[in-house]
């Protein structure tokens, strides 16, 4: 899968002008070779040095303990995928394997950041929140996000780690490893993909968008309404709508193009943290479906480029209050 950065077929003089104004997604890729190009002077280097423009990123030692954490966990879930393929046709099913998978996956995760930074918090999805001597530091992780894909053998999930500094997320790790692709971002530093730069995709135009988007659980009859009135709405305006079922990959797809822009909602903190980072580094907006900046107070998110997610938010809101009428008039 091509992502917002890719080589380009020549190379350009890193003289000659950016290109940023046009919507289509070639240009983006001009854009993000011109910031690799600026990268590669940053750190040194000459366009040369690198026949792909490709970044040698600098990570700090922080994000680097991440990375590694992020790598072990995902190494035993691949491992465990190719279990639970064969537990499909067994009658009793993968369930309980899956369970114990993600457990693990987060046991592994912990251990690894704690050998760095052991005075740290950490917020996980199975084993909850554990305070940490250092209060302005807390890791907050999703060991396996996408639990149902991996439950039916569909390689499409990712461990997710981001690092929260007196309130703020300031570094972000998402990591599928049945693709082996790793998007990283801290604060000020922009996003990568295995070490490319990413942005988001450029388009402006709602009829040529690709946009993701959550579903309510089933069992969730309260958010059936206003589900079925935003995928309306949406499937309305925008060339295509998915779904994909693993909100870390749905952000971190945004922040590198391939989805103009994303909603959902009943989100928790380790559903947000690392790929709201990334979408923010990669030039993306982000808010709830209110607008506003906080997204962890309603566990909502909309994200996309300045037009896409400007005019997401006003489709959701329009849907929202068309689901108020509707149910104030019964
Ligand atoms: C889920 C996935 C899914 C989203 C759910 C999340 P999990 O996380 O991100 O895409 O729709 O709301 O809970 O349970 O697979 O870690
Ligand atoms: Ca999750
Ligand atoms: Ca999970």
């Amino acid at each position: 899968m091509v992502c917002a950065v890719t080589p380009t077929r020549r190379r350009r003089s890193l003289r000659e002008p950016r290109r940023t104004t046009s919507p289509i997604q070639g240009e983006v890729k001009q854009d993000s070779a011109a910031q690799a190009g600026q990268d590669l002077r940053r750190y040194g280097m000459k366009a040369s040095d690198s026949a792909t423009a490709k970044v040698t990123m600098l990570h700090s030692a922080i994000l680097n303990v991440m990375i590694k954490a992020a790598h072990r966990a995902g190494r035993t879930l691949k491992r465990d995928l190719g279990e639970v393929e064969h537990l499909q046709v067994s009658l009793k099913g993968p369930r309980n394997f899956v369970t114990a998978a993600d457990r693990r996956a987060e046991e592994t995760v912990r251990e690894e950041l704690a050998k760095a930074r052991p005075d740290y918090g950490f917020l996980g999805e199975e084993g909850g929140a554990h305070a940490g001597a250092d209060k302005t530091h807390r890791f907050i992780v999703d060991p396996l996000d996408g639990t149902t894909n991996f439950l039916h053998g569909i390689p499409h999930f990712a461990v997710s780690i981001g690092l929260e500094r007196a309130g703020a997320i300031v570094a972000g790790v998402v990591y599928n490893p049945a693709n082996d692709e790793l998007f990283v971002a801290e604060r000020g530093k922009g996003a990568f993909l295995n070490d490319r730069r990413i942005r988001v995709a450029a388009r402006q135009k709602l009829a040529e968008a690709v946009v993701a988007c959550g579903l309510p659980h089933y069992g969730r009859g309260s958010d059936l309404a206003v589900a079925r009135n935003e995928i309306a709405a949406a499937q309305q305006h925008f060339a295509g709508l998915r779904r994909y079922g693993a909100a870390t990959l749905d952000l971190a797809w945004v922040a590198c193009g391939r989805l103009d822009a994303y909603w959902e909602r009943d989100l928790s903190p380790w559903d947000l943290a690392a790929g709201s980072l990334l979408v923010r580094e990669a030039g993306g907006f982000i808010s709830d479906i209110d607008g506003k900046s906080d997204i962890f107070a309603k566990g909502e998110v909309v994200a996309g480029n300045d037009t896409m997610h400007r005019e997401l938010l006003r489709l959701l809101q329009e849907a929202g209050k068309k689901t108020e009428t509707a149910v104030g008039a019964r």
